[in-house]
């Protein structure tokens, strides 16, 4: 595909291959030979196998696990690209790793997202582009254009294909995630409600509250992240005790570490849905109640849009 910048390149390093498959499946555009593989210690080794002089490169790598070999990997292709002479380097991470160190917990704490982005424009790319970031705010933390997709235009088409929407009641499964969970009772139009996580005194158990009506009501949590799986599932089961009639949810991100597959299928949630940001294990794809939504064409699409010069936020109009 030609554009603006030169002719675009897609080089994908190991995050998620079938991710990268399918965006240049989107495009047409076949992915560019390379190498990124191992040397004897671990240590990683990249080719670029073709010419990429003065092209307009997009790396297709997502920073989940193992986070500090695919952040590794998507720094060293970097530097390879710029070596090699491309005219613009986007680094298009669907999945943002260490995004949830974004501000000091604690004293002598670290801020691991903002280091990760000072990583990433060391390398040499000129242009980021990511998926619900955990924090909007991370987009500061780099000084060149960045641009923050969204998955909730997706998801309610998912919603409304397959919800009787007057009857849903969206749902933040905390309360930082109150806006995020906002902007998608508004899109279908559905009230929201609040689970409230407080540990009252420390040593006590924690009590979920649930704020805003549930009571028979189809529940579906939104969030950004599933990791261990313990919000989620907690969440569920405070909404069901409250009444509600069923529960699901739709989170962007499925991280899923440990034994969190086995935790979500032994839950009364009824279905999950992730994209695949993160690529799916074989568990994910065989689990019970674990649905996947590609991001293939979002991101192919605003690819395509940043190499032409066209708006990429009116695709969220
Ligand atoms: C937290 O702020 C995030 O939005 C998620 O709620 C959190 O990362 C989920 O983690 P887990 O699945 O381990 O409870």
């Amino acid at each position: 595909m030609a554009a603006k910048n030169g002719a675009i390149r897609l080089v994908a390093g190991n995050s998620n291959p079938q991710l990268a498959e399918a965006i240049a499946a989107h495009l047409s555009t076949p992915l560019t030979k390379a190498v990124v593989r191992r040397f004897a210690d671990m240590e990683v080794f990249v080719e670029i196998e073709e010419n990429v002089r003065g092209s307009d490169v997009f790396i297709l790598q997502s920073t989940s696990y193992p986070t500090n070999d695919h952040l590794m990997e998507l720094l060293i292709i970097t530097d390879a690209l710029r070596r090699s002479s491309a005219q613009r380097i986007t680094a298009v991470i669907p999945y943002f790793g260490y995004a949830r160190q974004d501000r000091k917990p604690g004293p002598r704490t670290p801020i691991s997202a903002k280091l990760v982005a000072n990583l990433i424009t060391t390398a040499g790319a000129d242009r980021v582009m990511t998926l619900d970031l955990h924090a909007g705010q991370i987009q500061g933390f780099f000084d060149i254009p960045t641009d923050n997709l969204y998955a909730s235009p997706m998801m309610t088409r998912d919603i409304k294909e397959k919800f009787d929407v007057g009857k849903v009641t969206i749902i933040s499964p905390d309360v930082g995630g109150v806006a995020r969970a906002r902007g998608l009772a508004k899109r279908i139009n559905a009230p929201l409600a609040i689970v409230d996580k407080r540990r009252e005194r420390a040593g006590e158990s924690e009590v979920m509250n649930v704020i805003g009506e549930v009571d028979d009501r189809i529940c579906i949590l939104v969030d950004d992240i599933v990791d261990s799986g313990g919000t989620l599932v907690n969440a569920a089961e405070a909404l069901l005790k409250q009444g509600a009639h069923s529960v699901y949810a739709y989170i962007t991100h499925g991280v899923l570490s440990g034994e969190a597959v086995a935790r979500i299928t032994a839950s009364k949630l009824k279905e999950l849905v992730i994209t695949d940001s993160i690529q799916p294990t074989a568990a994910v794809r065989g689990a019970r109640n674990i649905r996947v939504l590609s991001i293939a064409t979002l991101i192919g699409e605003a690819i395509a849009r940043t190499a032409h010069e066209e708006s990429v936020s009116s695709l969220f109009d």
